[in-house]
């Protein structure tokens, strides 16, 4: 059996989402289309985004339903831009921090390279924590357009101080958006504290291609894409009614059981850490560690001096792991991940690293048997950094 430690990248389906999206296939109807069968299907989403919302903790009207994380960014940063840059020409600033998920850095960076943005990238210290301080002061260095501060980091897990950071731009009238992929159903989260929210079903136990932006009614948003005009004219597309339907109960149960999951989740992370520790002596722990007002429950962010990581996580592969690094591997050169350099990571030691995640399926098992393989992948990644790929890769799996 395979110990899938990877929950970050994406999580099991939920049985709750499962059983929606089955029943969901069997509703025929184009939720726009005005005959009874479009009706039901229209129904269906409306009960859908009652339950996102109560979820979530804001209005139905709040809820807009995107494909996921990648275009919930998009439409938050490009759609607050334009309509900011139409109404407040001046404002050209963006604040946006080092360590975002590339949904978000590459479209600030888009609106630097072709929109006249001048972007200002917000620094964190080496627990990959973003200062107020800072944003503050950048805020009352220049009139910005808008901010964005992820709620929850994909790779080392560490969570920002957003509270600080969001009523810093409230008092600057700037827009904050929030990306809180990582975090919803992982840690308990608050989307009134930015003007913008993103979220995405496959991360909390709902299927791929389904999220969320949460924006008030009142936030101007330009739209990215131009069709139909459904979702408050913000996001056209005939609806997903069957992920809509298993995005609502993913979410539903993923904040009712989150309590249970996160208290379990924390102390597996730990035992796990302390685990890796007892057979990798001189393994080093990535971002503040802490509970969940820290750091995402299941995530364990581990460096191993002297190892490459990619050469790790093939062997680990190898050994029926599934683990993940951050970083690149461009043309079999290794990159350190830009979020580890952004912390001041050492660049070997980055490159050595893994980012080990637990969810809701996760056992003492699956962590048993990272321990049994760890030793001997970690001293053959060694070799392999040191340049012996050929006889330290023997065994591992072709990628
Ligand atoms: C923090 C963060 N933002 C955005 C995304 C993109 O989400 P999606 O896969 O739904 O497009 C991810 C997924 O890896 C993420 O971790």
């Amino acid at each position: 059996v395979r110990a899938y430690l990877d929950h970050a990248a994406t999580t099991p389906l939920s049985q709750p989402a499962r059983d929606a999206m089955m029943a969901a296939f069997d509703v025929v109807g184009n939720g726009s289309a005005i005959h009874s069968d479009g009706r039901a299907a229209r129904k269906l989403v409306e009960e859908s985004r009652e339950r996102v919302a109560s979820a979530l903790g804001v209005g139905p009207t709040e809820v807009i339903f995107t494909s996921g994380g990648t275009e919930s960014d998009n439409l938050a940063i490009k759609g607050l831009w334009w309509s900011r840059i139409a109404a407040e020409p001046t404002r050209r600033r963006v604040l946006c921090t080092r360590i975002e998920h590339h949904a978000v850095l590459d479209s600030v960076a888009w609106l630097g390279a072709h929109e006249g943005a001048e972007v200002v990238w917000l620094d964190v210290d080496s627990d990959g924590l973003v200062d107020p301080e800072q944003v503050a002061r950048e805020l009352d260095a220049g009139p910005a357009a808008l901010a964005t501060v992820m709620w929850a980091n994909n790779e080392v897990g560490v969570v920002q101080p957003i509270e600080a950071i969001s009523f810093l731009c409230a008092d600057h009238g700037v827009p904050l958006h929030v990306d809180a992929v990582q975090a919803v159903g992982s840690v308990e989260v608050e989307p009134h504290l930015s003007t913008t929210f993103a979220s995405s079903a496959h991360k909390l136990g709902g299927p791929v291609g389904i999220g969320a932006l949460i924006a008030g009614r009142e936030v101007a948003l330009t739209p990215l894409a131009h069709g139909g005009g459904q979702e408050r004219k913000v996001r056209s597309g005939t609806f997903n009614v069957a992920g809509i339907a298993a995005f609502a109960a993913a979410v539903e149960y993923a904040v009712e059981t989150l309590p249970e999951r996160s208290k379990r989740l924390c102390a597996l992370r730990d035992q796990l850490i302390a685990d890796v520790r007892a057979v990798v002596p001189d393994m080093r722990v990535n971002g503040a560690l802490g509970g969940p007002a820290v750091r995402l429950p299941g995530n364990a962010h581990l460096s191993f001096p002297g190892a490459d990581g990619e050469a790790l996580l093939m062997l680990l592969d190898a050994a029926d792991v599934s683990v993940s690094t951050g970083s690149a591997c461009t043309a079999g050169v290794t990159e350190p991940s830009y979020v580890l350099t952004a912390m001041g990571l050492d660049p070997g030691l980055a490159r050595g690293s893994l980012r080990i995640s637990l969810g809701s399926s996760s056992t003492r098992a699956d962590v048993d048997q990272l321990i049994a393989a760890l030793p001997e992948a970690v001293a053959r990644a060694r070799r392999v950094a040191a340049g012996d790929t050929s006889a330290a890769l023997a065994g591992a799996r072709a990628v």
